[in-house]
């Protein structure tokens, strides 16, 4: 069993003035990647196993069923994740053996270390590299002996492209495509479809998504020695259909002041701090996406309901 990890996490000072940007923000929002600590990636596990949120059993039925077409339509080559997560998905590729080498990226140590282990003990024939990293910053993977003259083949699943708006989403496709360096990128991403069952799924009855949102709060307190009463806060999951996303936030219950970094904000009862959107996008409308990023639809799997997609994204040149 071959693994290594690379750790390339943002600084300290990165996360301060990442924060400070957000909150000067109106309404405050920070990158998505703040809700993944350790604590944060084991809530999103638990969240993917409520029964409110159908994504993540609906594609990886999707993996396992088109496994094989997958891997014939990608070809050989190093495979790389962004956002393994809790690594759930990508076995069903590795064992079809066109998989020399796997590249994990993730933001969170902890997830990534026990992504790697997992996967390394059920496919010990595989080299697993980890990188921990923003993989909206990276613009291309680090010098390793495993990817030298290599092709390259993305893997991009869980909707998480919808934690971007729009703008920010060309510009990471467009990043993904000069890392893959003319290999294609397997995206997964989910559709709109009844808002009343969207916002169950990203605000679900045992209240998993309203914790996952607070440990946040929990998260800026232990890295900024900050103040912040979780309680003090209202989760909220709203569907926004001008925009085609769920919107989750934090609400302040009450006029306060919390410190972060020693640096005091103001919220005012009713002020929102978004924590993450979620962009849903339709088969035509994320076919005009990847065209913008310089992608090209090849082919399209997707469940029987036709709310989520597997794309199979080639360089449009
Ligand atoms: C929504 S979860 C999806 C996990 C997994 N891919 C799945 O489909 O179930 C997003 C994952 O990406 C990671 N992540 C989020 N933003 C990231 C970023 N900017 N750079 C690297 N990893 C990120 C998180 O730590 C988390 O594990």
């Amino acid at each position: 069993m071959t693994i290594e990890l690379l750790d390339l996490h943002p600084a300290p000072a990165d996360l301060r003035r990442l924060v400070e940007q957000g909150l000067q923000q109106t309404p405050r929002q920070l990158p998505a990647w703040l809700l993944y600590d350790a604590e944060g990636s084991r809530l999103f596990s638990e969240i993917c196993k409520q029964p409110e949120y159908s994504l993540t059993r609906t594609e990886i039925a999707l993996l396992s069923t088109h496994a094989d077409a997958i891997a014939a339509a990608v070809g050989p080559g190093v495979m790389v994740e962004f956002g393994i997560g809790n690594a759930r998905k990508v076995s069903p590729l590795l064992k079809t053996g066109q998989v020399t080498t796997f590249v994990a990226l993730d933001i969170s140590t902890t997830a990534l270390q026990n992504a790697l282990k997992g996967l390394a003990d059920e496919h010990p024939a595989i080299a697993m590299l980890g990188i921990c990293c923003d993989h909206s910053q990276l613009s291309d993977l680090p010098e390793h002996p495993w990817l030298t003259g290599q092709r390259r083949i993305g893997f991009f699943p869980g909707s998480s492209l919808g934690n971007f708006s729009p703008e920010d989403a060309i510009e990471l496709l467009q990043r993904f495509r000069a890392l893959l360096k003319g290999g294609p990128l397997l995206l997964g991403l989910d559709q709109p479809r009844d808002p009343q069952l969207l916002e169950a799924a990203y605000n679900d009855a045992a209240g998993v998504s309203a914790a996952f949102a607070r440990n946040l709060l929990m998260r800026l307190n232990r890295d900024l020695q900050g103040n912040i009463n979780p309680d003090l806060f209202a989760y909220e999951a709203h569907w926004q259909a001008d925009n085609s996303r769920i919107e989750m936030a934090l609400v302040s219950l009450c006029d306060q002041t919390i410190r972060l970094a020693e640096q005091p904000w103001t919220l005012r009862r009713g002020d929102i701090w978004i924590t993450e959107h979620s962009v849903k996008y339709s088969p035509a409308a994320a076919a005009e996406l990847a065209q913008r990023a310089g992608w090209r639809v090849q082919h399209r799997w997707h469940d029987a309901a036709d709310q989520v997609s597997l794309h199979l994204l080639l360089p449009a040149d």
